[in-house]
């Protein structure tokens, strides 16, 4: 039963190759380009033998293909959950066959943390922190109720629950911010355009609009200069990733600020799965190196920024 299109790299081809089974979330944000390309990228840096499969945002897709992985006997399986919760069962079934397996990016809330070897990827809760902490400065001194849209990533992911909790748990500190609405955008530039021409009608006096990825601030853009309004400054926007077109708006004063959350896991990945495959052990949390962006920052920054 195949799990999408699988493309091999061709590598070294010798008889001690590592074959390397990814299940990839799909292609819904920039970022997700980034990220595959990276994978990709580095693979064949390091002759490692790869195939990739993209379950198009469904958990079911990626069952799948991590099942094909184990009939196929890869040496080791990684793969970037769409959802949090559902794999003990499909993770068991690798465990059971011998092959280890890594996650990157995004986490599972398995309660069986033998299930997999480590996970590696950003911390989502810390992202949403910081987008907290300068929206809390940001509005300061500001007078009145902030009314605060949020625009959710795809529903049970480990991004969208955890970057809504670190985001929740600073703005408490100051009870003039509020969340007014919140509805999911799936992670896309069509859902952030969707969502936001909906929220300007039902809420026409937003003060700010936080994101949970650069595409949907840019979808969000699209919504607020068709009802005739100017997005960074009639409608502040905050939102995570630090994507070129993100990167773009925010130095073009179209987003107000950005959270960084690197794509470039592949290096990474290709360390851990020859490490794991020659038996040494690995950190069981390995985690992304991540900054913040002003405008300021993103014009210094564009130039040499690699997606
Ligand atoms: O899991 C990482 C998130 O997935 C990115 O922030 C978002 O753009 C992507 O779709």
């Amino acid at each position: 039963g195949g799990g999408g299109s699988d493309t091999a790299s061709s590598g070294g081809g010798g008889n001690d190759q590592i074959t390397l089974g990814f299940a990839q979330v799909g292609a819904e944000s920039g970022w997700r380009t980034a990220n595959t390309k990276s994978i990709q990228d580095s693979a064949k840096d390091a002759g490692i033998n790869l195939k990739f499969s993209d379950a198009q945002q469904k958990q079911e897709n990626q069952i799948k293909a991590i099942r094909s992985y184990i009939q196929q006997k890869v040496d080791v399986i990684a793969f970037s959950p769409v959802v949090e919760s559902g794999w003990d069962t499909v993770l068991k079934e690798a465990k059971d066959a011998g092959i280890p397996v890594v996650l990157t990016d995004r986490s599972v809330d398995s309660q069986d943390t033998s299930l997999y070897v480590t996970f590696l990827g950003s911390d989502f809760i810390a992202e949403g922190k910081k987008a907290g902490e300068w929206t809390v400065k940001n509005f300061a001194n500001a007078s009145g109720e902030v009314k605060i849209a949020q625009l959710e990533g795809t529903t049970g992911s480990a991004p969208a629950i955890d970057r809504a909790e670190g985001f929740a748990d600073v703005i408490k500190s100051d009870p003039k911010l509020k969340i007014v609405a919140s509805q999911t955008g799936d992670f896309t530039r069509a859902g952030g355009k969707q969502v936001t021409e909906a929220l300007l009608k039902s809420n026409p006096d937003i003060t700010m609009i936080y994101a949970h990825n650069d595409d949907m601030a840019l979808g969000a853009i699209e919504a607020i200069e068709a009802a005739g309004k100017v997005p960074g400054k009639d409608i502040t926007i905050v939102s995570v990733d630090a994507v070129h077109d993100g990167m773009q708006a925010l130095s073009d004063g179209k987003i107000n600020f950005i959270v960084e959350c690197s794509p470039l896991l592949g290096p990474q990945l290709m360390d851990v799965v020859k490490k794991v495959k020659a038996g040494e052990s690995v950190e069981k949390r390995i985690v992304t190196e991540e900054t913040t962006f002003t405008p300021e920052q993103a014009k210094e920054a564009l130039p040499s920024r690699q997606y």
